[in-house]
């Protein structure tokens, strides 16, 4: 299909920063095919009007666990490992396969409401995700949570499921990485095992690092080093990564992360709700590693929506640094579009430009917090709250206008993920 998005303002990539200006956007199939005044020979199927409407690039929420999304508010005010060990572990072990696909399928709503076009998931039901993020309509790039020692047969097992998906999935919008959980649930030679794998299917990987006091201190005590330390030892970083969190870091996990191009995705909101701290942003920017926004679990967060999470990014680290310059609302857009292309070696999302793929969410501007229009990037970061998005355009394909998500009947997952969640915390 041919949409014209006719006379909208769009944040633009100009010289590695973003401005709006006023364009018309044409897509034809699942491409952006021009940006500025549309060709008189463009003739459109379709037409959306642009005023008092800004389109953005769809946003990449670079770690997320979609499946948990109906854990959200299950389990607040408690300590990291009563968190996880005491409350949500128990809780998942009870989950079936549609279980999974429920709250996977509300992730997406949510996602989709609040502008986002792709995520990484780490997930333990391939299957489940697969179908949901089809059905939603969504781009995502999925992993399923893997958990270890040595080469048991649980590691195994879940590290097939992995690979199957990566062989047997058919949807182009779905790709892969391989997802080792973290360096407290995945024995070195685990590890080893997965990098591996990762190699020979030339896959990257995903895995929480540094995420806790716990998890530093244990490492220091096991093997008298650092988590990420002993990441490159095991040769976990000699494969594309994405490690999330990276809250305790030393200046030379650091140089370390540079130096293998490991991409960290920031969850600024799970690690204050569970008191894991803040992440040195700012020297991880400076250094150039490359940093993006994930918004982890609605179990430790407790939304997936990423104006929040960029809200935070910004504000937390002004904050701890007391230096207002030092995040700029630029900076934070790019975390959340341009940065995640890159961490994904996917350069054809993250940006309104010809040539890319049409992930394109689109704003009401109309609004009193976007009023009145002094800068619309600051709006984006500092005024927004997520549902002013209007329209997303994922691949193409309109999957929400006027607000009504048009892949995903929102009322019969709202009921399904109710009666989960009474049936397994009864
Ligand atoms: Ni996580």
């Amino acid at each position: 299909m041919k949409i014209l998005i006719k006379n909208i303002k769009s944040l633009i990539l100009i010289n590695n920063e973003y401005q709006v200006k006023n364009c018309d956007i044409c897509i034809d199939g699942e491409k952006i095919v021009s940006v500025g005044e549309s060709a008189d020979s463009f003739i459109p199927d379709y037409i959306i009007d642009g005023t008092s409407r800004l389109a953005i690039p769809g946003l990449i929420n670079t770690h997320t666990h979609s499946y948990m999304s109906f854990f959200r508010n299950i389990a607040d005010d408690l300590s990291f490992s009563d968190w996880l060990f005491g409350r949500i572990s128990p809780l998942e072990d009870k989950l079936t396969h549609e279980d999974m696909y429920w709250g996977a399928m509300l992730a997406c709503i949510e996602m989709i409401r609040t502008g986002t076009t792709c995520f990484v998931d780490m997930n333990m039901d391939m299957r489940a995700v697969i179908d949901a993020v089809t059905h939603s309509g969504m781009r995502a790039v999925l992993s399923r949570g893997l958990v270890g020692e040595g080469n048991n047969e649980g590691g195994r097992v879940r590290l097939e499921e992995n690979l199957r998906a990566f062989t047997e999935c058919t949807n182009p919008n779905i790709t892969f990485l391989l997802g080792p959980h973290a360096p407290y649930t995945c024995d070195c030679e685990y590890l080893k095992i997965v990098t591996d794998t990762a190699k020979k299917h030339n896959l990257g990987l995903t895995i929480h690092l540094s995420e806790s006091i716990n998890e530093v201190e244990n490492v220091q005590k096991q093997f008298n080093c650092s988590p990420i330390e002993l990441m490159e030892k095991t040769g976990v970083f000699d494969v594309p990564v994405i490690a999330a969190h990276c809250v305790l870091l030393s200046d030379n996990d650091i140089d370390i992360l540079r130096r293998n191009n490991v991409t960290v995705a920031t969850n600024p909101k799970s690690n204050l709700k569970l008191a894991n701290g803040i992440a040195p942003l700012v020297k991880l920017y400076e250094k150039g590693v490359n940093t993006t926004i994930g918004t982890d679990s609605a179990a430790s967060n407790n939304t997936l929506n990423m104006f929040s999470e960029m809200n935070y990014t910004a504000m937390l680290h002004k904050g701890v640094s007391h230096n207002p310059t030092v995040m700029s609302a630029d900076d934070v857009l790019k975390m959340a579009t341009v940065n995640a292309s890159k961490a994904l070696h996917n350069p054809n999302i993250g940006q309104i430009a010809p040539g890319m793929c049409a992930d394109i969410t689109i704003l009401d501007i109309d609004t009193p917090q976007f009023k009145p229009q002094n800068n619309l990037k600051s709006a984006l970061v500092y005024s927004a709250c997520g549902y002013e998005c209007d329209t997303v355009i994922i691949n193409g394909k309109i999957v929400m206008e006027n607000k009504e998500i048009k892949t995903i009947d929102t009322q019969k997952v709202y009921y399904e993920c109710e009666q989960i969640i009474k049936r397994i915390d009864s």
